[in-house]
């Protein structure tokens, strides 16, 4: 018998075609312009900061994990000032590109895995854990969250620093996400656009985004769109997310910075975790 429930089940439902195509984030296509579309975000500048947080928790840092290191910029740029790194990334293409990057290198302090930070189990400890540019923020569920706090918790050494930064609630509800365009060329043939369109979700905590990309290369072009839940976070729930995972100071600062406390205007912040 084909029962009220079942119909309203398989209505509701999406398709499977529906569930990839939304999971599908830092898809092939995405990765591979991913270098071009952040080609002026500061890489080196973020390690600065992140060394000076190093000192200003009083943590001697030797081995660092990278949690949602993408195409590996942070890694290969702490590996070069002589950190032993390992990163970890959930998308096939991201890390392929990262660990591209590292056969022109030659340095052996640096690893990549393809792994997912929710559930993943390395023999290593850390000094310091770091996931930047709003990994977190891509873990959407609280079960979730706390699961991967917690297992950072098991990697990290006794004295050990985790340092991540998200979007920050107040920000987001106060200066409201917006439609954005970004439009890169790269040589003569080679030209990115990209459209940004945001859908806010006050009571979920996320922002839906909706990327559409137009990649003209040479004589090809691809038009694909990815969509990303980002999830925003307000200062209580991260304190008690991160305790209840067995961290025992938690300090909130605006992203960059070192001096003052975040406010409703500052979109991105740093969280610093310590484990005593
Ligand atoms: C905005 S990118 C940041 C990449 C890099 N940290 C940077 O600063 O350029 C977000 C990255 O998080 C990764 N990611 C998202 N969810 C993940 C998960 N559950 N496990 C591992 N990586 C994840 C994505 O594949 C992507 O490479």
């Amino acid at each position: 018998m084909l029962g009220k429930n079942k119909i309203q089940s398989s209505r509701e439902s999406k398709s499977y075609e529906d569930e990839k195509r939304e999971q599908m984030v830092f898809g092939p296509l995405y990765s591979q312009i991913y270098d071009a579309l952040y080609k002026d975000k500061d890489y080196r500048r973020e390690c600065d900061y992140l060394e000076e947080l190093f000192k200003m928790f009083r943590v001697k840092v030797k081995k660092i994990l990278d949690l949602g290191c993408g195409t590996g910029n942070h890694s290969i740029e702490l590996g070069k000032r002589g950190y032993e790194v390992v990163g970890i990334d959930i998308s096939e293409k991201m890390i392929n590109i990262a660990t591209e990057k590292l056969k022109n290198l030659n340095n052996k302090k640096i690893k990549f895995i393809r792994d997912d930070i929710r559930n993943f189990s390395l023999k290593d400890r850390f000094d310091a854990v770091i996931s930047m540019f709003a990994v977190i923020g891509y873990i959407n569920e609280n079960d979730d969250l706390i699961k991967t706090f917690y297992n950072v918790r098991e990697h990290l050494k006794e004295d050990g620093i985790f340092i991540f930064d998200v979007w920050f609630g107040p920000a987001v509800i106060n200066l409201k996400p917006t439609q954005k365009v970004k439009e890169i060329n790269l040589q003569e043939s080679e030209k990115i656009f990209r459209i940004t369109t945001p859908k806010l979700d006050v009571m979920k905590h996320i922002v839906e985004v909706n990327f559409k990309v137009i990649y003209a290369r040479e004589d090809n072009l691809h038009i694909f769109e990815e969509n990303h839940k980002m999830r925003f976070f307000f200062p209580k729930e991260l304190e008690l997310m991160l305790k209840i995972s067995g961290f025992k100071r938690v300090y909130l600062l605006p992203f960059l910075e070192t001096e003052r406390e975040p406010n409703e205007n500052d979109w991105n912040i740093t969280v610093i975790s310590l484990k005593k």
